[in-house]
Formats: C-alpha cells, structure tokens, sequence
C-alpha cells in the first residue's frame, strides 16, 4: 500500500520504517529540510536503538524515502498518516497548529480519494475536525473529491519504540467508515498475525484511549511517588512495599517504581492535555491535578535533598550526575528530573559534573557550554572531586559501579538516589551515606 506520513519525530520515523519494512511503500514527508537530508543517509537525528539499520534497509529497498515537497508527499499516497508535533501551550492546551497546516495542505494538493490517519497525540474530537476542515476547503475550492479519516493512535515508548511499534499490544482504529477499517487491517496485517490485535471504535473514543493510557500510567507513577513520600516519613522500605503490592496480578509489577518524577514527551504533556480538556468541559479533573502537581514536586526532591544535606550555599562544591535522559536507553532529555537537579544545584551557585551513556550532547544543546557544567566521557570522571553523586536515571551501566572505587574518587561518600538502584543497608556496610527514595531506613539525617 502507499503511505505518506507527515513528520519525521519519534512516532513518523519509526512509524515510517516499519511500514517499510513489510513492504508498504512509504514517503516521510517533514519541513525540516537539514533533517531531511540526515534521514536520506539514514542518519537518524536522535537515539533509538535499532531505528538507523531498518532507515537504511528502507532506503536500500527503495520503500522507503523522504522528501520535504508537500504538494509531492499528498499526491504520492492513498493513507497519509498526520505524526506532527502537538506541544503544550502556556495553559497546557495542545497547539495543534502543525496539525493543521498538514490538513489544509492535504486539502490544498490532493487530486484523488485520500485517508487522513492522525497519530499525533491529540485532543479529543481532532479527527472529526481535521476531516471536517478538509472537506470545507475542498467544497470551498469547487473540487469534489471524496475524502475520509481515521485515528489511529500509538503507544510506543522510547527506547524500545522499534520492538513496541513491530510487536504492538493492541491496534487502536478509530474510524467512522466500514471501509477505511477493513483498508487498515489490511495495512496492518502483518503485525495482526498471532491474535486480533485491531480494536475498533469512533475517532473520539480512539483520541480518548491514548490520552487515557497515558494519563493512567503517570497516576501510578504519582501515586507511588506519593506513597514514598509516606513510607519515609513513616520509617517504611517503599521497595519492600512495592513487592508486596506488585504480587497482587490485580496491581502488578509495571508502572509502579517509585523515583524522581516521570519525564519525557508523553506523560507530562498528556497529563495537562487532558486536564485541560476536562476543564473546557467545566469538568474539574482533580485526580489530573494531583498527578501533575505530585510528580513537579518529586521533581525537585533530589535537589531539596542535597541543598538539606550539604547547605543552600554550594559555592565551590561539585556534584556528579548520572543520567541525563528521562530514562535510559534514549538521548531525550524533554522533561527529564536532571534538569531540576542541574538547575537546582547552579541555583545555588554548585557545579555539575554530568555523565550519561546517550544524552551528553543533548545537555550540551540545551544549556550550551558554561563554567558550571562538565559533560564526561565515562561515568568514574564524574565523580573525581565530586562532593556527591546524585543518579537521575537507571541506566545499566550505573546498577552495579564498584562502590569502592566511587568512594575513593568522590571527596566524601555521599549518594543521592533518584531511582532506587542500591541497597541501603549494603552501602551502609561500605560506609557509604545513602539517600533514596522513601527508603525509611536512610533518610533520617536529610529533608
Ligand atoms: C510513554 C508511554 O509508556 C507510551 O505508551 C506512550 O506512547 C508515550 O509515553 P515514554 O514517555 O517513552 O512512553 O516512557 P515510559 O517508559 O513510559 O516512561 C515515562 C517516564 O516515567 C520516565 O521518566 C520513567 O522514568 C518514569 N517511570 C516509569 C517511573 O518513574 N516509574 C515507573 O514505574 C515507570
């Protein structure tokens, strides 16, 4: 089938190359001509592991190209599939402009039936609208060309966003038209094999279930945050307690690690969308609320917690960094609680010296170069003459360092833990101070 996917971000990309890689045709279409270029050598401009071999294959195999031409993109294909950005807007409204401009560009080009797919992640309602403005400028221009839509909304995470897109845990279509839907599984099929995958449903239903998935995930996240929070001031184990209650299949093991806060360009954005959308319905969403406000105040724990530790005043101190990204296995850092940490500490006049596998140079990209901020190159570097390390993000390579030789690089041994990686009552042995996140038993000496 021929397929033109609009946006070359996380979900076009990958969306883009695994249509390819079963033999769909596929143009990705993006404004962004520098990236456009990249894409062409299958230079992929962020970290996702195995995303720039199935690029390549798909620029090999012919199926797969990328333009910048809009008028070309629209006409290549019968399914155009709509993966632009929605950032949030001051209010936490989703600016849906770039939504938009594809739609009126899709109305302004196409010159045979089309099936507008959005898979952006958008506010409830958009597909409907997105149809219904393609149509109006269509009936505007004189030109009867018979046009219809779908939302098809993805769940891949980062990090493995290859492996969740190929082996997907359901299809969400949201569709008004008998046929666009059979149309889609056909387009589907090959990642509908082993069980029915594909769930059927209306446009606004389908909007719905991703805003919902998403928001319902950040609530556990949140919620366990807040239960560690209680778990601390109480003297409990929040590790312990979440084996107890992950054993109960009705609660389960996922989602429910306490830590810093969750990042990323999922959970926050969509947590607010969502809020806000209630609240445009005079619905006062407060379990939203309490999500949102819990992980902004998680977020800044790890930095209150070396300010209570070590003072306010962190002049000529240094703190070493771990983890940069979000999460690991990506060099995203939108969102990520090491921006609260590194902003924190030069708050208080500190110097970082940070060290991630993937996201150094998205640091960099950020903040550019400054006197308070040393990216290294391994994660020891961090730590030589470092007043404390602080972990922001659990990747493999921090889960077991050789503790000795941390204790004698950093100036004191000294460690905030924003994901729980250790054992305290270990590190208590190697005479390591230990903070983690409502772990009752070690974090009586700091706020
Ligand atoms: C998320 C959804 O999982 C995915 O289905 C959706 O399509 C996009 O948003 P992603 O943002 O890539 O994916 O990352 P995810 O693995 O969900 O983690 C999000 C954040 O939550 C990270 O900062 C992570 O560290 C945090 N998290 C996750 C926790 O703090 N505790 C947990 O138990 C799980």
């Amino acid at each position: 089938m021929n397929i033109t996917i609009f946006g070359s971000g996380y979900v076009g990309l990958v969306q883009a190359a695994i249509f390819a890689d079963v033999g769909h045709k596929v143009v990705c279409m993006d404004i962004d001509a520098a990236r456009v270029d990249r894409l062409r050598e299958a230079d992929v401009p962020f970290f996702e592991p195995g995303l720039a071999n199935l690029i390549r294959n798909g620029l090999d195999s012919g199926l797969l190209s990328f333009t910048t031409d809009t008028k070309a993109a629209v006409q290549a294909s019968d399914y155009l599939f709509i993966c632009v950005g929605t950032p949030p807007t001051s209010d936490g409204a989703a600016d849906m402009s770039q939504v938009m401009d594809v739609a009126s560009a899709i109305a302004r080009y196409m010159a045979s039936r089309k099936v507008v797919i959005t898979k952006s992640t958008v506010p409830v309602g958009t597909t409907d609208t997105v149809l219904a403005h393609i149509k109006r400028a269509l009936h505007d221009q004189g030109r009867d060309i018979p046009v219809e839509a779908a939302s098809n909304p993805e769940f891949l995470k980062e990090g493995s966003a290859v492996a969740d897109c190929q082996s997907p845990d359901r299809i969400v279509i949201g569709t008004r038209s008998p046929t666009v839907l059979e149309q889609m599984r056909r387009m589907y099929q090959a990642f509908n094999r082993n069980r029915e995958k594909i769930m059927a449903m209306d446009p606004p239903s389908a909007e719905m279930t991703k805003l919902t998935a998403n928001a319902m995930l950040a609530t556990k996240i949140s919620f366990m945050n807040e239960m560690a929070n209680i778990a601390e001031a109480v003297g409990a184990d929040i590790e312990d307690v979440r084996r107890g209650i992950g054993a109960d299949p009705r609660i389960g093991y996922q989602f429910i690690y306490p830590g810093c806060g969750y990042g990323g360009s999922c959970f926050p954005k969509d947590v607010r969308a969502l809020k806000y959308l209630a609240g445009q319905h005079d619905h006062r969403a407060e379990i939203l609320t309490a999500v949102h406000d819990t992980n902004q105040r998680q977020k800044n724990k790890l930095a209150e917690r070396v300010m209570a530790r070590l003072g306010y005043d962190l002049t000529g101190k240094t703190i070493a960094l771990w983890g940069l990204s979000f999460k690991p296995n990506t060099d995203d850092m939108r969102e990520a609680p090491s921006r609260y940490v590194l902003e924190g500490i030069w708050s208080c006049g500190g110097r970082v010296k940070a060290f991630d596998p993937q996201a150094g140079q998205a640091c960099l990209a950020l903040y550019g170069e400054r006197d308070d901020l040393v990216i290294t190159e391994h994660k020891e570097d961090a730590l030589e003459g470092a007043d404390a390390l602080v972990i922001c993000t659990e990747w493999k390579a921090f889960w077991s360092p050789d503790f000795e030789q941390v204790k004698s690089l950093l100036k004191q041994p000294l460690i905030f833990d924003g994901r729980n990686l250790y054992n305290p009552a270990y590190l208590e042995e190697l005479g390591i101070e230990y903070y983690g996140i409502g772990r009752g038993r070690s974090l009586h000496a700091a706020a």
